[in-house]
């Protein structure tokens, strides 16, 4: 695509148009190269922000306070803004401070709204009037500092636009310049603010252990919703993402969505609420429940990142841009992160009863198929026999590895794969050396009882001498062993979050020190290991976020592996995540979780969709079995790149007990579509629904191939762009648990 390479900033939007309609710019990839751009009209004290399809408006009002003015599809370069003006007093209850669009606004005055900060002073005064004071722009970057009237309390809004998706990163730094410590008790990144309206819908995500990533929606009514984790970190329950669109006037692919996700592994909240006037603002940050921070003198506390975005092709269209701003701008190495290699994980074969000896064996079965990473789980490490004993004790088990892990990692490089290895740093069994050396080691109030989840406790990391082992450990076992992989697991919440050690008043502060101190580990570990990998696990979803993930390559959707819940289990983690991070295993049938049996080439189709890796005893496969196995290993493997990175379709999304399941994805460059078809079940004598295709060149022709399964005898091997999304497919699906997969490859 010689004649698509290298273009002046001047002209590209035109010659973008140019080379779409000459055909020679793949239609997957709209005109997401042209630069945000940020502009401050000193005159008028507007900010603008244009980034992709999406313009961003806000701006200073006549009592200096930071208003937004617009948030939505892409204005034309001529469009003005005037001046902010707060709305006025609507009723005496109802204070102009209340009602107008806050950008960012301290609790002080009347504000009866979630308050983006909330700060106790010694005095016991609490009063903040945070008003505009200065701004920065360099490129894509804006920063506006704040003061308080009195206070010499500054906060500098950080945003950060990317020109590609159009999303925007958004933070707030509070520093305190005051000469006394003061307490921070509510902090948010940045609240949102919608268009005025009543038709909105909020979509959301909830979960529990093996069953995470439910999609929710609700109509968005007078009142607050609040997305939250008190756990101590992310959550399966609410997963800190939502997207608000018009109901009715959307679908997948079509209609406005407002969409973000914060960037946070601790206690979270994102707050949806439609004030009297009609007007819908999402705050996010850490949970102001117990929440309390003491910033001294000099000090500054930085909130995590919320990102923001607008889409105009539908919920699709907003998960899109998702994956690619995660692909292109957070993942580690970004913006080419590694594809994910096709992993063994022993955990459902042995459990904890790993071995030399197995392991070696497991590895060879798992080489045959063509696996590429080897992992071993839990079990390796300490008295480490079940799950009530060993946390905390990271040296070789030597009954399990008389001579280390050494000879274990040369034979899975033999076989030509990598190696990876399962830790759970952050905990501790009361039954292990570690907590019988430290017992103040682990959240606890002195005096009271340590509740245990899966027998264990939660060490506290923000403590400097538990970051100090946990860091130096890791660091250990990377240096001593060739470990291309870390399974990081965290197999429970928090408890009793004391930390006696600290001073009383800013004991609270561990709420935001033990999740900096996680972030800290992973970037030092990856910058003395930086050929590591990590993915982030916890007991399955609890643990995925867009904070984590700058730091991990892949994370664990869910410890359910059932091929058909896994449908349902995809389908919602990928409205807010890559499948280019989802681990998907294939395991064995009849499945642990609810003994449903489904064939090898279902099992091996669901996981296709996201990272596949196998979790089965492949000790069991039959040869046939390894067979089929191999084959599927080598289509994923010319079909990879596809699913990791390109744009995905829910043709038919598996919510509302629909009977089929089928997503397609094109590749960046628009030269490969791969489709996958599942039916739970056929019903009297209904043919499966036709397959229309999405995303694909209209006047391009593309050439079918099966990957599993059968389309209708009369389908063409050949046909255009046109005749794939407006024809459609008739697929072979009868029966109950039926699976195909197919790719379209453009040839001309
Ligand atoms: C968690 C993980 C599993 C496995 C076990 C090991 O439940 O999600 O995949 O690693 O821990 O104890």
């Amino acid at each position: 695509m010689q004649c698509c390479t290298v273009i002046s900033d001047l002209h590209l939007r035109i010659a973008i148009l140019v080379l779409a309609l000459s055909g020679c710019f793949p239609v997957n990839v709209s005109a997401q190269t042209t630069p945000a751009t940020i502009q401050f009209d000193s005159t008028s004290g507007v900010f603008r922000i244009d980034a992709a399809d999406s313009t961003y408006v806000f701006g200073v009002n006549e009592v200096q306070g930071l208003q937004n003015l617009y948030w939505g599809g892409h204005l034309a370069a001529s469009d003005h803004f005037a001046t902010a003006h707060s709305l006025p007093e609507v009723s005496s209850f109802d204070p102009s401070l209340t009602v107008t669009p806050q950008e960012y606004v301290g609790w002080g005055g009347g504000l009866y709204v979630d308050p983006d900060l909330k700060i106790t002073f010694p005095d016991g005064n609490r009063d903040l009037a945070l008003k505009y004071v200065s701004n920065r722009i360099d490129g894509d970057s804006l920063s506006i500092v704040m003061k308080d009237i009195s206070r010499d309390i500054y906060v500098t809004l950080n945003y950060q636009a990317d020109g590609e998706t159009g999303i925007l990163r958004r933070s707030a730094t509070v520093e305190n310049r005051t000469g006394v410590p003061f307490t921070v008790e509510q902090i948010a990144a940045g609240t949102w603010s919608l268009p005025r309206g009543t038709d909105y819908r909020l979509r959301y995500l909830t979960g529990r252990w093996a069953g995470e990533w439910n999609v929710q929606e609700r109509h968005i009514e007078p009142g607050k919703t609040v997305l939250e984790s008190r756990r101590g970190t992310t959550g399966a329950q609410n997963n800190p993402w939502f997207a608000i669109d018009r109901e009715g006037a959307g679908d997948q692919d079509q209609g406005e969505v407002w969409f973000g996700a914060l960037g946070w592994s601790g206690s979270w909240q994102i707050s949806v609420e439609q004030d009297q006037l009609q007007q819908v603002r999402v705050t996010g940050g850490p949970n102001a429940f117990d929440f309390a921070y003491l910033l001294k003198p000099h000090e500054k506390l930085t909130t995590p990142d919320f990102y923001g975005g607008y889409s105009s092709h539908g919920i699709g269209g907003a998960s899109r841009l998702m994956h690619r701003y995660e692909i292109d701008s957070i993942l580690p190495r970004h913006p080419a992160p590694n594809l994910r290699p096709v992993v063994y994980n022993s955990w459902e074969a042995t459990g904890f009863d790993v071995n030399e000896a197995g392991q070696m064996a497991l590895a060879e079965k798992a080489a045959s198929i063509g696996v590429e990473r080897f992992v071993m789980d839990d079990g390796w490490f300490g008295e480490r026999k079940n799950d009530h004993s060993g946390l905390g004790d990271w040296y070789v088990n030597q009954q399990k590895f008389p001579h280390g892990l050494k000879p274990l990692i040369d034979k899975v490089h033999s076989l030509g794969m990598d190696f990876g290895l399962w830790v759970e740093p952050e905990m501790v069994n009361p039954n292990s050396d570690l907590y019988r050396k430290h017992p103040d080691w682990v959240l606890n109030f002195p005096g009271r009882p340590r509740t245990e989840g899966r027998n264990q406790l939660v060490l506290n990391l923000a403590r400097p001498d538990v970051r100090a082992y946990v860091y130096s450990f890791l660091d250990k076992l990377l240096t001593e062993n060739d470990i291309a992989f870390l399974k990081w697991d965290y197999n429970r919440n928090w408890s009793e979050p004391g930390w006696p050690a600290a001073a009383s008043n800013s004991e609270k502060n561990v709420y935001v020190d033990f999740t900096n101190n996680f972030y800290s580990i992973l970037v030092e570990l990856r910058q003395k290991h930086p050929n590591v990998e990590i993915e982030s696990c916890s007991g399955g979803g609890s643990r995925v976020d867009l904070g984590v993930m700058r730091y991990t390559d892949e994370v664990w959707p869910s410890d359910n592996t059932d091929a058909y819940d896994r449908l349902f289990i995809q389908n919602g983690f990928t409205y807010a995540y890559s499948p280019g991070v989802m681990a998907a295993w294939v395991t064995d049938s009849p499945t642990w979780v609810n003994s449903r049996s489904l064939s090898l080439e279902y099992r091996f189709l669901s996981s296709m969709q996201g990272a596949l890796g196998i979790g089965a005893n492949l000790n069991k496969w039959t040869n046939e079995d390894l067979d089929e196995a191999r084959t599927m290993v080598a289509a994923y493997k010319s079909i990879r790149e596809t699913v990791q990175r390109g744009s995905l379709y829910r043709l038919i999304a598996p919510e509302n007990n629909s009977e089929q399941s089928v997503t397609e994805t094109v590749s960046r460059d628009g030269k490969q579509a791969v489709t996958f078809a599942f039916l739970h079940s056929s019903r009297e004598l209904y043919p499966f629904p036709l397959v229309q295709l999405r995303g694909l060149e209209e006047n391009s022709t593309y050439t079918l191939s099966m990957i599993a399964g059968n389309v209708d005898d009369g389908t063409p091997i050949t046909a255009s762009g046109s005749y794939w999304m407006h024809h459609g497919l008739d697929l072979k699906l009868r029966g109950d648990f039926q699976a195909l997969a197919f790719t379209l490859t453009r040839t001309k």
